[in-house]
């Protein structure tokens, strides 16, 4: 075994790539790199850079768009197999920790590799309580959003404007600086996310009661009217802190892709953070348990499912929450998921959509189109649906994803700075547009 840069325990290497150049008749050496924990395998993109015809030539590019089939790090947060349905943070499996741990442990874990001793634990709690408010600037800043502002808008947007807020966030290569960035991070963005809910409601902000816990203190931002002190429905306490534990990380999402590319120009964390919630935003994306909701509104009533899955089957449009560039079985994030739904709906009743999404997962499952295709529901297939019984707005729900994915993005944000292999992210292209030509204006 030896260690690479990002801390990654590999196998030595497992021996050589021949590849011949039917071009030239040459034949190159390209190593196999040391076998990740689990087997993965790579040569390096840039080993094909020695082939080429002529000696003055670039050289030969790998093109991945899309990036099917590139590692672009290596690293030691999450593991996915996608063909067993298996998620895994450091090593750990997510259902027991779903079962087992709160969700600001599972960001400790992610961060730190191993599990935080009790006084890690309270320390990190602490912090992150005592770090929950915001400047009054940016609660003014927020009020300068119309009624209508999508909330994912409006928390990307704050995140992005911290950075002015916390100028000294750009020394990130001081690790007492990066700590203190990311308790503030992992501290604010519920009160942002909150703030913006308010805002969206034409409701008062609530501030933080760091008496609370973490998830406690979110509901209560998010919920609190008169009441001197919210008490949450323990349920919900305990649906969310599961969800937030379930987005937590995912490794090299497109989000994560994200906040890493921003992240290699050595910008703050708040600059590369925001970049992650832009990216989440997507409807492909962190965006897709709105885009549930609203297709099982749209479709209406059960009867109407089949002519969904018709149009879905003629290319017409894309059966949200299903599918996943990963995972080619079922999303394990799904199966708890479904069971933490079966127990809100026992306290908050069951509602047709919930039939309607029963029945689209029914013949999805069933249905040659989706079977061969692998096409299994996602993560984002329930979530909506809770997330709705719980009384929040569809489009809130992205905004929920993005709070806790924030653990995830920093974990990933502070590998990548200590990756000695990481520089700032600049991909290839192959230009396919016109050769050298003269100007002449045609004003
Ligand atoms: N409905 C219908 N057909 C689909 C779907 C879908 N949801 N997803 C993929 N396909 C088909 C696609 O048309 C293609 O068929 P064909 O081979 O005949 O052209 C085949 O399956 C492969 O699709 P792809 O677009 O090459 O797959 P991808 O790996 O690039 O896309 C995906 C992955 C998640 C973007 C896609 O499955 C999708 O658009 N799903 C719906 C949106 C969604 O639920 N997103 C949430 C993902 S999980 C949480 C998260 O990451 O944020």
């Amino acid at each position: 075994m030896s260690t690479t840069a990002a801390g990654v325990k590999t196998e030595k290497e497992t021996g050589t790539l021949e590849v011949r150049d039917t071009r030239t008749g040459a034949t190159y050496e390209m190593p196999i790199l040391p076998r990740g924990t689990e087997g993965d395998v790579a040569v390096r993109g840039m080993d094909l850079r020695q082939i080429k015809v002529e000696s003055g030539e670039f050289g030969t590019m790998s093109y991945d768009p899309a990036f099917m089939n590139t590692a672009s790090c290596m690293s030691a947060i999450t593991y996915i197999d996608g063909e067993a349905g298996i998620l895994r943070y450091r090593g750990y499996p997510i259902e027991q920790i779903a079962e087992g741990s709160t969700f600001l442990e599972t960001a400790w874990l992610l961060r730190n590799g191993e599990l935080p001793t009790r006084q890690e634990y309270d320390k990190w709690e602490n912090d992150i309580r005592y770090h929950t408010y915001v400047h009054e600037n940016i609660r003014k800043f927020l009020e300068g959003f119309r009624y209508d502002a999508h909330p994912m808008s409006m928390l990307c947007s704050t995140v992005a404007a911290m950075s002015s807020f916390y100028p000294d966030a750009k020394d990130i290569h001081d690790p007492e600086n990066r700590n203190i960035q990311i308790i503030r991070l992992l501290a604010k963005i519920p009160t942002l996310a909150a703030f913006a809910f308010r805002h969206i409601r034409g409701m008062p902000f609530i501030y933080p009661d760091n008496d609370l816990g973490y998830v406690e203190n979110f509901l209560s931002m998010l919920n609190r009217m008169t009441e001197p002190r919210y008490e949450p429905r323990p349920s919900f306490v305990k649906a969310l802190e599961v969800l937030f534990i379930l987005h937590a990380d995912h490794e090299q999402n497109a989000s994560t892709t994200a906040v890493r590319a921003v992240g290699s120009t050595q910008v703050d964390p708040f600059s590369a953070i925001a970049a992650g919630v832009a990216a989440l935003f997507g409807p492909l994306h962190g965006g897709a348990n709105e885009q549930v909701l609203r297709m099982i509104q749209e479709i209406g009533h059960v009867k109407n499912v089949p002519a969904l899955i018709d149009e879905v089957k003629d290319g017409k449009k894309r059966l949200m929450g299903f599918g996943h560039r990963v995972y080619k079985s079922y999303d394990p994030r799904a199966r708890i998921v479904k069971q933490l739904a079966d127990e809100v709906f026992k306290e908050t009743g069951v509602d047709s959509d919930l039939e309607i999404a029963l029945e689209l997962e029914r013949i999805a499952l069933s249905d040659d189109y989706f079977v061969s295709r692998k096409l299994y529901p996602n993560v984002d297939f329930y979530t909506g649906l809770i997330y709705r019984s719980m009384g929040f707005p569809t489009e809130f729900f992205t905004v929920l994803f993005a709070v806790a994915r924030t653990a995830g993005w920093l974990s990933q944000w502070e590998e990548m700075l200590m990756d000695k292999e990481q520089k700032i992210a600049r991909p290839r292209q192959i230009y396919i547009g016109h050769g050298e030509r003269k100007y002449a204006s045609l004003l």
